[in-house]
């Protein structure tokens, strides 16, 4: 599958480096392989490639959302079902497990199964055979498999809400996937990745970002990681008027969140103000902002009432790389 393919997949990082070596050890084994990241960082694709690269690959990948559906469905998901077995089960179904014979097997958030199937999953993995529900037969079966989570499944399992015998038999290899934020030398390939495939998608033809859109992409946090990336360059392609993208063209700007503990403009007409702590220029920069939403981003009134010149709140907007 060229989604899964090495060139599909980027970074260059050395966090990301780091993850493609294991990745490469890893996945010509038998382990089952856990895989750790925040929301958006990539767990999908870093699952696909454990499977393109090892002996499994001409067999099928599966995947299945353990977070998706109910409890009752779930063992029927997973194990298939005989006809009869339940109202509905009108035909004999096979389950996930058997459809991924001698290939891989993901268990998307895996964290969010109840623990009654932890139960039934652990003993699936321990004897390598599953009986259908409603069924009495056992059927052998022959599947790697991979796990993915965004929750911390230490603290789940000391909290009673996973079971701690599960959790090691999945956490055979943990590969941890790190946030887009801790591997900004990243986020300008990915960038232009992006880029690149949205320009031909909608046939549009951007030449690249400017520098100041580079910077703001790269100082931003990214709290939904390479898939907010990956929208707001999209969205920004799709709206974008000139042959390069530039700060205002970028969503997050127009949305950036205040510094914590920051300048209230709401307050400045009251006696106390909270500024301990906040740099002259934190302060300046948020009462920009705040003034800029307060007059729905009309500079000259922004100006007007911030007591400064047009042309000084276009400086200290550049300054910012608020906006050009
Ligand atoms: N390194 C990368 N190179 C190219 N595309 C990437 C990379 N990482 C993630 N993506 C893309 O970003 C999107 C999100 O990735 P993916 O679905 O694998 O994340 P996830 O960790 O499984 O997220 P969630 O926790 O929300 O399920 C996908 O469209 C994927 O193709
Ligand atoms: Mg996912």
């Amino acid at each position: 599958d060229r989604h899964f393919s090495r060139q599909n997949i980027i970074g260059s990082s050395p966090a990301m480096t780091k993850l493609f070596e294991v990745v490469e050890q890893v996945s010509p084994s038998e382990a089952t392989v856990l895989i750790h990241g925040e929301s958006g960082t990539g767990k999908e694709l870093i699952a696909g490639m454990v499977h393109y690269n090892s002996f499994r690959e001409t067999h099928p990948f599966i995947k299945i959302n353990c977070a998706a559906i109910t409890e009752t469905l779930l063992e029927s998901e997973l194990f298939g079902h005989e006809k009869g077995a339940f109202t509905g089960a009108d035909k004999k179904k096979e389950g996930k497990f058997l459809q991924a014979d001698k290939g891989s097997l993901l268990l998307d958030e895996v964290s969010e199964m109840p623990l009654s199937m932890q139960v039934k999953l652990l003993r699936v993995l321990q004897e390598r055979e599953i009986t259908r529900v409603g069924g009495n037969t056992v059927v052998p079966v022959d599947v790697r498999v991979i796990a993915a989570t965004n929750k911390n499944l230490t603290e789940m399992v000391n909290k009673g809400k996973f079971r701690e015998d599960l959790f090691y038999r999945l956490n055979v290899v943990l590969l941890e996937v790190p946030a887009l934020r801790n591997r900004g030398d990243d986020i300008p390939l990915l960038a232009v990745h992006f880029l690149t495939l949205f320009s031909e998608k909608n046939r549009k033809k951007i030449k690249g970002f400017t520098p100041a859109a580079m910077d703001c992409l790269i100082k931003y946090h990214w709290p939904g990681n390479v898939r907010e990336l990956m929208n707001t360059v999209e969205r920004t392609v799709v709206l974008a008027r000139s042959d390069y993208i530039d700060v205002a063209d970028l969503p997050m700007v127009q949305r950036q969140p205040l510094p914590e503990n920051a300048f209230d403009i709401r307050n400045s007409e009251q006696e106390s103000v909270r500024i301990e702590g906040v740099s002259l220029e934190t302060i300046e920069k948020t009462a920009i902002i705040k003034m800029l939403q307060a007059v729905n981003r009309n500079k000259s009134e922004a100006a007007r009432r911030l007591g400064i010149t047009r042309k000084t709140l276009h400086k200290k907007l550049k300054q910012y790389g608020l906006m050009p």
